[in-house]
Protein backbone atom coordinates (compact mmCIF):
# COMPACT_ATOMS: atom_id res chain seq x y z
CA UNK A 1 0.00 0.00 0.00
CA UNK A 2 0.94 3.66 -0.91
CA UNK A 3 2.06 6.49 1.36
CA UNK A 4 0.82 9.84 0.53
CA UNK A 5 2.77 12.43 1.18
CA UNK A 6 0.76 16.07 1.19
CA UNK A 7 3.30 19.16 1.88
CA UNK A 8 2.18 21.04 4.23
CA UNK A 9 3.95 25.10 4.22
CA UNK A 10 4.71 26.90 7.70
CA UNK A 11 1.51 28.63 7.37
CA UNK A 12 -0.55 24.86 6.96
CA UNK A 13 -1.61 25.54 3.25
CA UNK A 14 -1.71 22.27 1.06
CA UNK A 15 1.86 23.32 -0.85
CA UNK A 16 0.55 20.79 -3.87
CA UNK A 17 -1.39 23.09 -5.78
CA UNK A 18 -1.35 26.89 -6.40
CA UNK A 19 -3.56 28.86 -3.54
CA UNK A 20 -3.78 32.14 -2.23
CA UNK A 21 -2.15 33.57 0.66
CA UNK A 22 -4.36 35.88 2.38
CA UNK A 23 -2.34 35.94 6.14
CA UNK A 24 -0.78 39.12 7.46
CA UNK A 25 -0.74 42.77 5.30
CA UNK A 26 -0.28 40.43 1.89
CA UNK A 27 -2.48 39.32 -0.57
CA UNK A 28 -0.25 36.90 -3.14
CA UNK A 29 -0.64 33.87 -5.30
CA UNK A 30 1.77 31.07 -4.22
CA UNK A 31 2.77 28.84 -7.36
CA UNK A 32 5.06 25.69 -6.31
CA UNK A 33 5.32 26.72 -2.71
CA UNK A 34 6.81 30.44 -3.48
CA UNK A 35 5.09 33.90 -3.83
CA UNK A 36 4.35 34.87 -7.82
CA UNK A 37 4.28 38.03 -9.64
CA UNK A 38 1.77 37.07 -12.93
CA UNK A 39 3.08 39.31 -15.48
CA UNK A 40 0.98 38.47 -17.77
CA UNK A 41 -0.72 38.68 -21.10
CA UNK A 42 -3.95 37.39 -22.85
CA UNK A 43 -3.84 36.07 -25.82
CA UNK A 44 -7.08 37.35 -28.22
CA UNK A 45 -10.45 35.26 -28.71
CA UNK A 46 -9.44 32.64 -31.02
CA UNK A 47 -5.92 32.41 -30.71
CA UNK A 48 -6.18 29.23 -28.55
CA UNK A 49 -9.54 27.82 -30.76
CA UNK A 50 -6.49 25.55 -32.63
CA UNK A 51 -3.58 24.17 -31.95
CA UNK A 52 -1.17 25.53 -34.59
CA UNK A 53 -2.27 29.11 -33.75
CA UNK A 54 -1.64 28.15 -30.21
CA UNK A 55 2.02 27.12 -30.67
CA UNK A 56 2.60 30.39 -32.55
CA UNK A 57 1.06 32.34 -30.08
CA UNK A 58 3.05 31.14 -27.18
CA UNK A 59 6.18 31.25 -29.03
CA UNK A 60 5.41 34.99 -29.47
CA UNK A 61 4.51 35.24 -26.01
CA UNK A 62 7.96 33.43 -24.69
CA UNK A 63 9.54 36.22 -26.99
CA UNK A 64 7.87 39.03 -25.45
CA UNK A 65 9.06 37.97 -22.05
CA UNK A 66 6.07 37.41 -20.45
CA UNK A 67 6.38 34.70 -17.48
CA UNK A 68 2.23 34.12 -17.68
CA UNK A 69 -0.32 33.64 -20.55
CA UNK A 70 -3.98 33.82 -20.15
CA UNK A 71 -5.89 31.90 -22.53
CA UNK A 72 -9.28 30.46 -22.94
CA UNK A 73 -10.72 26.99 -23.65
CA UNK A 74 -14.39 27.04 -24.85
CA UNK A 75 -17.53 25.10 -24.20
CA UNK A 76 -18.50 25.06 -27.95
CA UNK A 77 -14.85 23.48 -28.80
CA UNK A 78 -14.89 21.13 -25.71
CA UNK A 79 -18.76 19.57 -25.72
CA UNK A 80 -19.24 19.44 -29.57
CA UNK A 81 -21.15 16.83 -28.54
CA UNK A 82 -23.22 16.67 -25.43
CA UNK A 83 -21.73 14.63 -22.54
CA UNK A 84 -18.25 14.37 -24.96
CA UNK A 85 -15.44 15.82 -23.96
CA UNK A 86 -12.28 16.96 -26.21
CA UNK A 87 -9.64 17.08 -24.32
CA UNK A 88 -6.78 18.43 -27.18
CA UNK A 89 -6.96 21.88 -26.96
CA UNK A 90 -6.81 21.56 -23.12
CA UNK A 91 -3.70 19.52 -22.99
CA UNK A 92 -2.20 21.48 -25.81
CA UNK A 93 -2.17 24.67 -23.87
CA UNK A 94 -0.80 22.74 -20.97
CA UNK A 95 2.23 21.29 -22.46
CA UNK A 96 2.67 24.41 -24.72
CA UNK A 97 3.18 25.88 -21.56
CA UNK A 98 5.28 23.68 -19.70
CA UNK A 99 7.36 23.47 -22.92
CA UNK A 100 8.17 27.56 -23.04
CA UNK A 101 8.17 27.56 -19.59
CA UNK A 102 5.46 29.61 -18.60
CA UNK A 103 2.10 29.97 -16.47
CA UNK A 104 -1.21 29.93 -17.13
CA UNK A 105 -4.32 31.23 -16.18
CA UNK A 106 -7.32 29.46 -18.03
CA UNK A 107 -10.29 31.53 -19.09
CA UNK A 108 -13.50 29.45 -19.25
CA UNK A 109 -15.71 30.79 -22.32
CA UNK A 110 -18.80 28.90 -21.63
CA UNK A 111 -22.58 30.29 -20.39
CA UNK A 112 -21.40 33.72 -20.76
CA UNK A 113 -18.66 36.18 -22.94
CA UNK A 114 -19.25 39.50 -23.05
CA UNK A 115 -23.04 39.18 -21.94
CA UNK A 116 -23.74 37.05 -24.85
CA UNK A 117 -23.63 33.08 -25.44
CA UNK A 118 -21.43 33.01 -28.18
CA UNK A 119 -19.83 30.39 -26.71
CA UNK A 120 -22.06 27.82 -25.75
CA UNK A 121 -22.25 24.55 -27.71
CA UNK A 122 -24.51 24.45 -31.46
CA UNK A 123 -26.77 21.88 -28.82
CA UNK A 124 -27.41 24.39 -26.55
CA UNK A 125 -27.98 27.09 -29.05
CA UNK A 126 -30.34 25.01 -31.09
CA UNK A 127 -32.44 23.90 -28.23
CA UNK A 128 -34.51 27.30 -26.59
CA UNK A 129 -37.06 25.24 -24.67
CA UNK A 130 -34.59 22.99 -22.83
CA UNK A 131 -31.63 25.98 -22.63
CA UNK A 132 -33.85 29.25 -22.51
CA UNK A 133 -32.72 32.89 -23.31
CA UNK A 134 -33.10 36.05 -21.77
CA UNK A 135 -36.09 37.82 -22.97
CA UNK A 136 -35.91 41.70 -23.08
CA UNK A 137 -39.03 43.94 -21.94
CA UNK A 138 -41.21 44.46 -24.56
CA UNK A 139 -39.74 46.93 -26.84
CA UNK A 140 -36.63 46.82 -25.08
CA UNK A 141 -33.63 47.71 -28.16
CA UNK A 142 -36.49 46.30 -30.69
CA UNK A 143 -35.37 48.76 -33.89
CA UNK A 144 -37.64 48.84 -36.78
CA UNK A 145 -35.64 46.51 -38.74
CA UNK A 146 -36.91 43.86 -36.24
CA UNK A 147 -40.67 44.13 -36.67
CA UNK A 148 -41.85 41.40 -39.86
CA UNK A 149 -45.15 43.45 -41.19
CA UNK A 150 -44.75 47.25 -41.23
CA UNK A 151 -46.75 48.62 -39.10
CA UNK A 152 -46.33 46.80 -36.46
CA UNK A 153 -46.40 48.14 -33.10
CA UNK A 154 -42.75 47.44 -31.64
CA UNK A 155 -44.24 47.40 -27.98
CA UNK A 156 -45.78 44.48 -28.48
CA UNK A 157 -42.85 42.29 -29.33
CA UNK A 158 -40.01 40.59 -26.77
CA UNK A 159 -36.61 39.51 -27.98
CA UNK A 160 -35.33 36.56 -27.72
CA UNK A 161 -31.98 37.13 -27.22
CA UNK A 162 -28.47 35.80 -28.09
CA UNK A 163 -28.12 35.61 -23.93
CA UNK A 164 -28.80 32.45 -21.93
CA UNK A 165 -31.24 33.46 -18.91
CA UNK A 166 -29.64 32.67 -15.93
CA UNK A 167 -32.67 31.30 -13.86
CA UNK A 168 -32.78 27.95 -15.35
CA UNK A 169 -31.18 25.14 -13.74
CA UNK A 170 -30.78 22.86 -16.79
CA UNK A 171 -28.28 25.44 -18.13
CA UNK A 172 -26.23 26.17 -15.00
CA UNK A 173 -26.34 22.19 -14.54
CA UNK A 174 -25.04 21.52 -18.18
CA UNK A 175 -22.15 24.30 -18.11
CA UNK A 176 -21.78 22.93 -14.16
CA UNK A 177 -20.98 19.71 -15.53
CA UNK A 178 -18.43 20.78 -18.50
CA UNK A 179 -16.50 23.18 -16.14
CA UNK A 180 -16.21 19.87 -14.02
CA UNK A 181 -14.63 17.84 -16.67
CA UNK A 182 -12.28 20.68 -17.82
CA UNK A 183 -11.48 20.98 -14.05
CA UNK A 184 -10.81 17.31 -13.95
CA UNK A 185 -9.03 17.12 -16.55
CA UNK A 186 -6.50 19.78 -15.68
CA UNK A 187 -6.09 18.45 -12.12
CA UNK A 188 -4.88 15.22 -14.12
CA UNK A 189 -2.28 16.94 -16.66
CA UNK A 190 -0.82 19.49 -14.63
CA UNK A 191 1.99 18.05 -12.53
CA UNK A 192 3.91 21.17 -12.01
CA UNK A 193 1.55 23.56 -10.82
CA UNK A 194 1.37 25.10 -14.62
CA UNK A 195 -2.22 26.14 -14.22
CA UNK A 196 -2.11 28.87 -11.52
CA UNK A 197 -5.04 30.19 -11.80
CA UNK A 198 -8.68 29.98 -13.36
CA UNK A 199 -11.09 32.80 -14.75
CA UNK A 200 -15.15 31.26 -14.43
CA UNK A 201 -17.01 32.64 -17.74
CA UNK A 202 -16.14 36.01 -18.96
CA UNK A 203 -17.66 39.42 -18.53
CA UNK A 204 -21.06 37.63 -17.30
CA UNK A 205 -24.40 39.04 -17.29
CA UNK A 206 -26.86 40.24 -20.27
CA UNK A 207 -25.38 42.53 -22.70
CA UNK A 208 -28.29 44.68 -24.60
CA UNK A 209 -30.90 43.66 -21.61
CA UNK A 210 -31.84 45.18 -18.06
CA UNK A 211 -34.01 42.95 -16.68
CA UNK A 212 -34.74 39.45 -18.02
CA UNK A 213 -38.54 39.33 -18.70
CA UNK A 214 -38.92 35.58 -18.61
CA UNK A 215 -41.56 34.59 -17.14
CA UNK A 216 -39.64 32.42 -14.16
CA UNK A 217 -37.21 35.27 -13.95
CA UNK A 218 -39.96 38.20 -13.52
CA UNK A 219 -42.03 35.40 -10.65
CA UNK A 220 -38.71 35.72 -8.77
CA UNK A 221 -37.93 39.22 -9.33
CA UNK A 222 -41.36 39.98 -8.40
CA UNK A 223 -41.36 37.54 -5.21
CA UNK A 224 -39.42 38.14 -1.65
CA UNK A 225 -35.59 38.92 -1.80
CA UNK A 226 -34.04 35.66 -0.51
CA UNK A 227 -33.03 35.64 3.52
CA UNK A 228 -29.46 34.87 2.40
CA UNK A 229 -28.90 38.05 0.89
CA UNK A 230 -30.36 40.15 3.58
CA UNK A 231 -28.27 38.50 5.83
CA UNK A 232 -25.08 39.30 4.18
CA UNK A 233 -26.25 43.01 3.44
CA UNK A 234 -27.27 43.31 7.57
CA UNK A 235 -24.00 42.01 8.74
CA UNK A 236 -22.26 43.97 6.01
CA UNK A 237 -24.16 47.06 6.85
CA UNK A 238 -22.37 50.26 7.06
CA UNK A 239 -19.10 48.50 5.24
CA UNK A 240 -21.08 47.86 1.85
CA UNK A 241 -19.92 49.47 -1.93
CA UNK A 242 -21.00 53.19 -1.32
CA UNK A 243 -24.51 52.69 -4.22
CA UNK A 244 -25.02 50.12 -2.55
CA UNK A 245 -25.32 51.18 0.37
CA UNK A 246 -27.27 54.54 -0.13
CA UNK A 247 -29.86 52.48 -2.30
CA UNK A 248 -30.81 50.21 0.72
CA UNK A 249 -30.95 53.23 3.15
CA UNK A 250 -32.97 55.61 0.63
CA UNK A 251 -35.37 52.34 0.85
CA UNK A 252 -35.17 52.36 5.07
CA UNK A 253 -32.77 49.17 5.46
CA UNK A 254 -35.75 46.90 4.85
CA UNK A 255 -34.98 43.42 5.54
CA UNK A 256 -37.44 42.02 3.62
CA UNK A 257 -40.12 42.32 0.85
CA UNK A 258 -39.24 42.45 -3.07
CA UNK A 259 -36.47 43.46 -4.75
CA UNK A 260 -37.95 46.60 -5.45
CA UNK A 261 -39.22 47.52 -2.29
CA UNK A 262 -35.65 46.94 -0.37
CA UNK A 263 -33.33 48.15 -3.21
CA UNK A 264 -35.45 50.97 -5.15
CA UNK A 265 -33.49 52.29 -7.58
CA UNK A 266 -30.95 49.32 -7.36
CA UNK A 267 -33.78 47.23 -7.92
CA UNK A 268 -33.14 45.35 -11.50
CA UNK A 269 -29.04 45.80 -10.91
CA UNK A 270 -29.25 43.86 -7.67
CA UNK A 271 -31.83 41.30 -8.71
CA UNK A 272 -29.43 40.80 -12.13
CA UNK A 273 -26.53 40.37 -9.92
CA UNK A 274 -27.63 38.30 -7.73
CA UNK A 275 -28.96 35.56 -10.43
CA UNK A 276 -26.06 35.63 -12.70
CA UNK A 277 -23.82 35.22 -9.17
CA UNK A 278 -25.88 32.58 -8.30
CA UNK A 279 -25.67 30.69 -11.94
CA UNK A 280 -21.96 31.50 -11.66
CA UNK A 281 -21.17 29.74 -8.03
CA UNK A 282 -22.83 26.69 -9.28
CA UNK A 283 -20.71 26.69 -12.06
CA UNK A 284 -17.46 27.36 -9.71
CA UNK A 285 -18.31 25.13 -6.82
CA UNK A 286 -18.71 22.00 -9.30
CA UNK A 287 -14.95 22.89 -11.08
CA UNK A 288 -13.48 23.38 -6.86
CA UNK A 289 -15.08 20.60 -6.12
CA UNK A 290 -12.61 18.21 -8.48
CA UNK A 291 -9.40 20.82 -8.56
CA UNK A 292 -9.57 23.82 -5.74
CA UNK A 293 -7.06 26.12 -7.42
CA UNK A 294 -7.95 30.30 -7.28
CA UNK A 295 -10.63 31.20 -9.44
CA UNK A 296 -11.95 34.58 -10.46
CA UNK A 297 -14.48 36.62 -12.54
CA UNK A 298 -13.83 39.43 -14.63
CA UNK A 299 -15.96 42.36 -15.18
CA UNK A 300 -17.41 45.03 -18.09
CA UNK A 301 -17.06 47.37 -16.03
CA UNK A 302 -19.70 50.32 -16.04
CA UNK A 303 -18.91 53.75 -16.91
CA UNK A 304 -20.39 56.65 -14.90
CA UNK A 305 -24.10 57.37 -16.24
CA UNK A 306 -24.42 54.16 -18.04
CA UNK A 307 -27.65 52.50 -17.85
CA UNK A 308 -28.33 48.63 -17.28
CA UNK A 309 -28.16 46.91 -20.39
CA UNK A 310 -25.31 49.56 -22.04
CA UNK A 311 -23.05 46.87 -19.85
CA UNK A 312 -23.91 43.22 -18.92
CA UNK A 313 -26.20 43.95 -16.40
CA UNK A 314 -25.64 41.64 -13.31
CA UNK A 315 -22.01 40.86 -14.22
CA UNK A 316 -19.50 41.89 -10.82
CA UNK A 317 -19.79 45.63 -11.52
CA UNK A 318 -18.07 47.98 -8.94
CA UNK A 319 -21.73 48.53 -7.56
CA UNK A 320 -22.57 44.92 -7.14
CA UNK A 321 -19.14 43.83 -5.68
CA UNK A 322 -21.38 42.96 -2.67
CA UNK A 323 -23.98 41.39 -3.85
CA UNK A 324 -21.33 38.84 -5.92
CA UNK A 325 -20.18 37.62 -2.41
CA UNK A 326 -22.97 36.84 -0.83
CA UNK A 327 -24.24 35.11 -3.89
CA UNK A 328 -20.90 33.59 -4.77
CA UNK A 329 -19.11 32.39 -1.84
CA UNK A 330 -16.55 29.93 -3.60
CA UNK A 331 -15.48 32.36 -6.07
CA UNK A 332 -11.84 34.00 -4.42
CA UNK A 333 -11.94 37.40 -6.02
CA UNK A 334 -13.48 39.69 -8.71
CA UNK A 335 -11.30 41.89 -11.34
CA UNK A 336 -12.31 44.75 -13.69
CA UNK A 337 -11.07 44.88 -17.25
CA UNK A 338 -10.27 48.30 -17.56
CA UNK A 339 -9.98 50.00 -20.93
CA UNK A 340 -11.38 53.09 -19.77
CA UNK A 341 -8.56 55.68 -19.19
CA UNK A 342 -9.69 56.49 -15.63
CA UNK A 343 -7.54 53.50 -14.63
CA UNK A 344 -6.50 54.70 -11.39
CA UNK A 345 -10.54 54.94 -10.46
CA UNK A 346 -11.36 51.33 -11.51
CA UNK A 347 -8.38 49.96 -9.64
CA UNK A 348 -9.30 52.10 -6.48
CA UNK A 349 -13.03 50.64 -7.04
CA UNK A 350 -11.81 46.73 -7.20
CA UNK A 351 -9.02 47.63 -4.28
CA UNK A 352 -11.55 46.74 -1.25
CA UNK A 353 -11.04 44.28 1.72
CA UNK A 354 -11.87 40.89 0.79
CA UNK A 355 -10.59 40.89 -2.51
CA UNK A 356 -7.48 40.28 -4.08
CA UNK A 357 -6.23 42.68 -7.25
CA UNK A 358 -5.51 41.54 -10.52
CA UNK A 359 -6.28 43.18 -14.02
CA UNK A 360 -6.77 40.64 -16.51
CA UNK A 361 -7.09 43.35 -19.72
CA UNK A 362 -6.45 46.16 -20.38
CA UNK A 363 -5.51 47.71 -24.04
CA UNK A 364 -2.07 46.70 -25.11
CA UNK A 365 -0.83 50.54 -26.03
CA UNK A 366 2.32 52.26 -24.71
CA UNK A 367 0.81 52.94 -21.33
CA UNK A 368 -0.16 49.76 -20.28
CA UNK A 369 3.56 49.31 -18.90
CA UNK A 370 2.71 52.03 -16.52
CA UNK A 371 -0.62 50.70 -15.58
CA UNK A 372 1.48 47.45 -14.92
CA UNK A 373 3.43 49.51 -11.88
CA UNK A 374 0.20 51.08 -10.57
CA UNK A 375 -1.36 47.26 -10.21
CA UNK A 376 1.81 45.60 -8.43
CA UNK A 377 3.95 48.37 -7.19
CA UNK A 378 1.41 50.82 -5.75
CA UNK A 379 -1.59 48.51 -5.17
CA UNK A 380 0.13 45.14 -4.38
CA UNK A 381 -1.62 43.60 -7.02
CA UNK A 382 -0.56 39.80 -7.89
CA UNK A 383 -0.36 40.56 -11.76
CA UNK A 384 -1.35 42.50 -14.65
CA UNK A 385 -2.37 41.29 -18.35
CA UNK A 386 -2.76 43.52 -21.43
CA UNK A 387 -4.99 41.84 -23.78
CA UNK A 388 -4.55 40.30 -27.24
CA UNK A 389 -1.02 40.18 -26.45
CA UNK A 390 0.25 38.03 -29.49
CA UNK A 391 -0.73 40.75 -31.67
CA UNK A 392 1.46 43.55 -30.05
CA UNK A 393 4.50 45.00 -31.99
CA UNK A 394 8.14 44.20 -31.12
CA UNK A 395 8.37 47.43 -29.05
CA UNK A 396 5.02 47.12 -27.03
CA UNK A 397 5.70 49.02 -23.87
CA UNK A 398 5.80 45.84 -21.08
CA UNK A 399 8.62 44.12 -22.56
CA UNK A 400 11.35 46.28 -20.85
CA UNK A 401 8.82 47.17 -18.03
CA UNK A 402 8.06 43.23 -17.22
CA UNK A 403 12.12 42.25 -17.97
CA UNK A 404 12.85 45.34 -15.04
CA UNK A 405 9.89 44.06 -12.81
CA UNK A 406 10.48 40.32 -13.33
CA UNK A 407 14.52 41.23 -11.62
CA UNK A 408 13.10 42.96 -8.92
CA UNK A 409 10.43 40.33 -8.58
CA UNK A 410 11.79 38.72 -5.54
CA UNK A 411 12.38 41.99 -3.86
CA UNK A 412 8.81 43.34 -4.65
CA UNK A 413 6.84 40.22 -3.39
CA UNK A 414 8.73 40.90 -0.10
CA UNK A 415 7.94 44.47 0.08
CA UNK A 416 4.30 44.58 -1.18
CA UNK A 417 1.88 45.67 1.63
CA UNK A 418 4.33 47.82 3.25
CA UNK A 419 5.34 51.17 2.64
CA UNK A 420 8.81 50.38 1.45
CA UNK A 421 7.21 49.76 -1.96
CA UNK A 422 5.58 52.08 -4.02
CA UNK A 423 4.16 52.74 -7.32
CA UNK A 424 4.24 55.65 -9.60
CA UNK A 425 1.91 56.78 -13.10
CA UNK A 426 1.02 60.00 -13.71
CA UNK A 427 -2.38 59.16 -15.82
CA UNK A 428 -3.19 60.78 -18.27
CA UNK A 429 -5.45 59.79 -21.69
CA UNK A 430 -3.34 59.44 -24.77
CA UNK A 431 -5.14 61.91 -27.08
CA UNK A 432 -3.76 64.71 -24.43
CA UNK A 433 -6.85 66.04 -23.47
CA UNK A 434 -7.49 65.47 -19.74
CA UNK A 435 -9.95 62.52 -18.49
CA UNK A 436 -13.48 64.15 -17.15
CA UNK A 437 -13.87 62.28 -14.12
CA UNK A 438 -17.21 63.60 -13.34
CA UNK A 439 -18.74 62.34 -9.63
CA UNK A 440 -16.98 58.86 -8.68
CA UNK A 441 -19.72 56.63 -6.15
CA UNK A 442 -16.91 55.51 -4.71
CA UNK A 443 -13.69 56.87 -2.87
CA UNK A 444 -11.00 57.81 -5.18
CA UNK A 445 -9.14 59.41 -2.06
CA UNK A 446 -6.46 61.68 -3.46
CA UNK A 447 -6.48 60.42 -7.37
CA UNK A 448 -8.20 63.52 -8.89
CA UNK A 449 -5.64 65.91 -6.77
CA UNK A 450 -2.61 64.04 -9.09
CA UNK A 451 -3.33 66.37 -11.78
CA UNK A 452 -0.06 67.92 -11.56
CA UNK A 453 3.16 66.47 -13.04
CA UNK A 454 4.86 66.56 -9.70
CA UNK A 455 4.40 63.75 -6.65
CA UNK A 456 6.11 63.12 -3.41
CA UNK A 457 6.87 60.01 -1.40
CA UNK A 458 8.09 59.77 1.66
CA UNK A 459 10.17 56.91 2.82
CA UNK A 460 11.36 57.81 7.04
CA UNK A 461 13.13 60.65 6.48
CA UNK A 462 13.85 60.71 3.01
CA UNK A 463 11.85 63.08 0.57
CA UNK A 464 11.60 61.88 -3.15
CA UNK A 465 10.02 65.12 -5.28
CA UNK A 466 9.03 63.25 -8.57
CA UNK A 467 8.37 65.13 -11.73
CA UNK A 468 6.63 63.17 -14.35
CA UNK A 469 8.57 64.46 -18.05
CA UNK A 470 6.79 63.29 -20.29
CA UNK A 471 2.94 62.63 -19.40
CA UNK A 472 1.43 65.74 -20.86
CA UNK A 473 2.48 65.38 -24.27
CA UNK A 474 0.63 61.42 -23.61
CA UNK A 475 3.87 59.31 -23.41
CA UNK A 476 3.99 57.54 -20.46
CA UNK A 477 5.74 58.38 -16.97
CA UNK A 478 6.00 55.70 -14.23
CA UNK A 479 8.44 54.07 -12.10
CA UNK A 480 8.38 52.35 -8.77
CA UNK A 481 10.85 53.12 -5.54
CA UNK A 482 11.55 49.96 -3.05
CA UNK A 483 13.41 50.43 -0.19
CA UNK A 484 16.30 47.90 0.45
CA UNK A 485 17.31 49.48 4.42
CA UNK A 486 17.43 52.65 5.95
CA UNK A 487 19.00 55.01 3.34
CA UNK A 488 19.45 52.00 0.24
CA UNK A 489 16.78 52.18 -2.38
CA UNK A 490 16.35 50.57 -5.91
CA UNK A 491 13.95 52.84 -8.30
CA UNK A 492 13.04 51.95 -11.70
CA UNK A 493 10.81 53.83 -14.58
CA UNK A 494 10.62 55.90 -17.11
CA UNK A 495 10.23 59.51 -18.21
CA UNK A 496 10.66 60.43 -14.55
CA UNK A 497 12.67 62.60 -12.32
CA UNK A 498 14.20 62.31 -8.96
CA UNK A 499 15.28 65.14 -6.47
CA UNK A 500 16.22 64.38 -2.66
CA UNK A 501 15.51 66.21 0.73
CA UNK A 502 14.39 65.70 4.53
CA UNK A 503 12.17 67.31 6.40
CA UNK A 504 15.19 68.82 8.09
CA UNK A 505 15.82 72.02 5.37
CA UNK A 506 19.44 72.69 7.28
CA UNK A 507 20.05 69.85 5.74
CA UNK A 508 21.27 68.34 2.49
CA UNK A 509 20.87 65.02 0.76
CA UNK A 510 23.87 63.34 -1.34
CA UNK A 511 24.56 59.83 -3.01
CA UNK A 512 26.44 57.90 -0.96
CA UNK A 513 26.85 55.96 -4.94
CA UNK A 514 24.47 55.70 -7.76
CA UNK A 515 24.59 52.81 -9.68
CA UNK A 516 23.03 51.62 -13.35
CA UNK A 517 22.74 48.22 -13.39
CA UNK A 518 20.67 45.07 -13.40
CA UNK A 519 20.29 41.37 -11.43
CA UNK A 520 21.85 38.57 -13.10
CA UNK A 521 20.39 35.30 -10.90
CA UNK A 522 19.62 37.92 -8.44
CA UNK A 523 22.95 39.17 -8.07
CA UNK A 524 23.06 43.15 -8.57
CA UNK A 525 25.47 43.82 -11.30
CA UNK A 526 26.71 47.80 -11.74
CA UNK A 527 26.61 48.95 -15.47
CA UNK A 528 28.13 52.51 -14.58
CA UNK A 529 28.43 54.21 -11.56
CA UNK A 530 26.91 57.82 -11.97
CA UNK A 531 28.81 60.49 -10.07
CA UNK A 532 29.14 63.15 -12.99
CA UNK A 533 27.30 64.23 -15.63
CA UNK A 534 24.44 61.35 -15.67
CA UNK A 535 23.42 62.56 -11.81
CA UNK A 536 23.25 66.26 -12.98
CA UNK A 537 26.77 65.69 -10.96
CA UNK A 538 25.02 64.08 -7.77
CA UNK A 539 22.23 66.74 -7.53
CA UNK A 540 19.04 64.60 -8.72
CA UNK A 541 18.26 60.93 -10.87
CA UNK A 542 16.62 61.25 -14.16
CA UNK A 543 15.09 57.75 -15.70
CA UNK A 544 16.43 57.01 -18.52
CA UNK A 545 19.80 57.77 -17.51
CA UNK A 546 21.62 60.15 -20.62
CA UNK A 547 24.69 58.90 -22.44
CA UNK A 548 23.91 54.65 -22.30
CA UNK A 549 24.17 55.11 -26.43
CA UNK A 550 25.61 51.16 -26.20
CA UNK A 551 21.65 50.04 -24.98
CA UNK A 552 18.65 49.93 -26.52
CA UNK A 553 17.50 53.54 -27.13
CA UNK A 554 13.67 52.23 -25.91
CA UNK A 555 15.55 50.28 -22.46
CA UNK A 556 14.28 50.60 -19.06
CA UNK A 557 16.82 51.50 -16.17
CA UNK A 558 17.36 50.14 -12.85
CA UNK A 559 19.16 52.09 -10.56
CA UNK A 560 20.44 51.13 -6.78
CA UNK A 561 21.13 54.64 -4.81
CA UNK A 562 22.60 54.84 -1.14
CA UNK A 563 21.71 58.71 0.59
CA UNK A 564 23.42 60.50 3.30
CA UNK A 565 23.15 63.81 4.72
CA UNK A 566 25.28 66.78 5.59
CA UNK A 567 24.75 70.19 6.92
CA UNK A 568 23.70 72.73 4.31
CA UNK A 569 24.47 75.45 6.75
CA UNK A 570 27.07 76.18 8.44
CA UNK A 571 27.26 79.31 11.69
CA UNK A 572 30.25 81.55 10.80
CA UNK A 573 32.33 81.29 13.61
C1 LIG B 1 -13.25 42.26 -23.34
C2 LIG B 1 -13.42 40.76 -23.39
O1 LIG B 1 -13.35 40.22 -22.09
C3 LIG B 1 -12.38 40.12 -24.28
O2 LIG B 1 -12.63 38.73 -24.37
C4 LIG B 1 -12.42 40.78 -25.65
O3 LIG B 1 -13.65 40.57 -26.25
C5 LIG B 1 -12.14 42.25 -25.48
N1 LIG B 1 -13.15 42.85 -24.64
C6 LIG B 1 -12.10 42.97 -26.82
O4 LIG B 1 -11.70 44.27 -26.66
Amino acid sequence: MGILFIAISSKGQDMGKPHLDRSGHKKQLIVNGEPMLLLAGELGNSASSSASFMKQSFERCRELGLNTVIANINWDQFEKTEGIFDYTLIDTMISLAEEHELKLVVLWFASYKNGTMTYAPQWVKKDQERFPRVLSAPGERISERNIPVPGMDKDSFQRQTNILSPVFEETRKADARAFTALMRRIREMDHKETVVMVQVENEAGTYSVALDHQPEALKLYRGEVPGTLMKYLNDNRGELTQVLEEAWEAQGYGMNGSWDEVFGELAVDVFMAWQVASFMEEVTAAGKAVYDIPMYYNAWIKKQGDKPGSYPTGGPIHTMLDIYRAASPSIDFLSPDIYHPAFKQYVAAYDRPGNVLFVPECRSDQNAVAKAYWTIAEKNGIGFSPFAIEQVADDFSCIDGYRALQQLAPMILDAQGTERLRGLYRQMPQNNKRISYGEWDFDTGELEEEEGTKSELVFGRWKFNVYFHAALEGIPAYGLVLQLSEDEFLITGKNIRFTFSTDDRSKQVDFVYLQQGEFTDGKWVVRRQLNGDESSHGSRLSLPVSGDTFADNNRQDIVRLKLYTLPGLLEMK
